[in-house]
């Protein structure tokens, strides 16, 4: 329960033309269509943090079109609370609109202590999936990913927990994360074999990291399932944030591993570079990252992160100029080579 921060809800009533704008790109040679640009719940949606913001932003994505929320067992801090969090979001905002939605979760990184709260046994990912439910309020996600390879467990056990969980109409398709093109290929076999929709696979891709390009695209494509980009700004590099500095209230002002005042310094020359190709292209370096993303044929989805209803609002105008030139594109090679 988050004891920070008082959620205070006043009625929400959806825009009622949010699916106007924006455009839905079908993930593989599946059902379903993902929004272009989907929210990603991993920072800002914590115990740590303002539900009220929170509630903000999930409000201006769903008004925007994006009916795709991407959760995982260990978003936080602390983990598990971005699920609580938005469990308690949906139940007040959102109850109406659950057919509309297409929320996901994961497991697959460290969640409990002991054996079974970790990679990829089917003891794990089945009971992590039920503590999920629970704390969202759900009867069912729409995807449940495995969010990482797990060197240690047979694929076999992995994926026949991801069909058993689709069976007991826990989710209604199954994902994986994070595994590379060989994993990809053994893993959609198998649950081809199991008659198991698998949908998706969710990796890194952004100008700053093109391993997708090097095999796994190609391998998506060959067994018809999607590609969701994540981190599509290099947590916020790919904007215009870092240009004059490091902002205190930024994820690199805040000095985690994963973003530094060291790694936004290694990459500056290249995102003065982008970001004058950006301003040519009279869009913003975010829009033009997000646009980069979507012209690769098999990205259902670029995942997005926001700590504020402005940032998505100005994420989603990527939209509205998608075309590049031979020249810009050629010029964005040279420079992030
Ligand atoms: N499967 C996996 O292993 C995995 C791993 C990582 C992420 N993901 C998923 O992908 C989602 C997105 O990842 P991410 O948050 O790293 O994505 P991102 O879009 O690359 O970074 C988001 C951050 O960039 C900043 N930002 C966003 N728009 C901005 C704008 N217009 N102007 C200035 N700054 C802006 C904000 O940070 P500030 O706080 O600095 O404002 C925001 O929180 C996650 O929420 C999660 O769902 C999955």
């Amino acid at each position: 329960m988050n004891t920070n921060t008082k959620s205070e809800a006043n009625t929400y009533i959806a825009n009622n033309v949010r699916y106007d704008s924006m455009t839905y790109k079908r993930t593989g040679k599946s059902g379903i269509l993902l929004p272009a640009i989907s929210l990603g719940l991993w920072h800002n949606f914590g115990f740590v943090d303002d539900i009220n913001n929170g509630r903000d932003i999930l409000r201006t994505a769903f008004d925007l079109g994006i009916t795709h929320i991407d959760l995982a067992n260990n978003y936080g801090p602390p983990p598990g609370s971005a699920e609580e969090n938005f469990g308690t979001i949906l139940k007040q905002d959102f109850k109406p609109y659950r057919d509309e939605l297409f929320i996901a979760t994961k497991a697959g990184y460290g969640m409990w202590s002991g054996p079974y709260g970790d990679f990829g046994s089917r003891k794990y990912l089945i009971s992590s999936l039920d503590q999920s439910l629970k704390r969202m309020g759900l009867d069912y996600v729409d995807v449940f990913y495995h969010h990482r390879p797990d060197p240690d467990t047979p694929l076999e056990e992995t994926m026949g927990a991801l069909a058993d969980i689709v069976r007991q109409g826990k989710a209604l398709y199954a994902g994986i994360s994070n595994y590379g093109p060989e994993d990809t290929q053994k893993a959609a076999e198998l649950l081809k074999e199991l008659n198991v929709p698998f949908i998706l696979n969710q990796a890194r891709y952004s100008m700053f990291d093109r391993w997708v390009e090097d095999g796994l695209l190609e391998t998506l494509k060959d067994n018809g399932v999607g590609c969701i980009a994540f981190s599509p700004l290099a947590q916020g590099m790919l904007t215009d944030k870092y240009l004059n500095g490091i902002p205190k209230n930024s994820r690199a002002g805040n000095d985690s591993v994963f973003l530094n005042a060291e790694i936004v310094s290694d990459n500056i020359e290249k995102i003065k570079k982008l970001n004058a190709i950006a301003s040519n292209r009279e869009q913003k370096l975010s829009q033009m990252a997000i646009a980069w993303i979507l012209r690769q044929p098999q990205v259902a989805s670029v995942l997005v992160g926001a700590s504020s209803s402005n940032q998505l609002k100005e994420n989603v105008k990527a939209l509205d100029c998608l075309d590049f030139s031979e020249d810009e594109l050629q010029l964005i090679d040279e420079i992030i080579k």
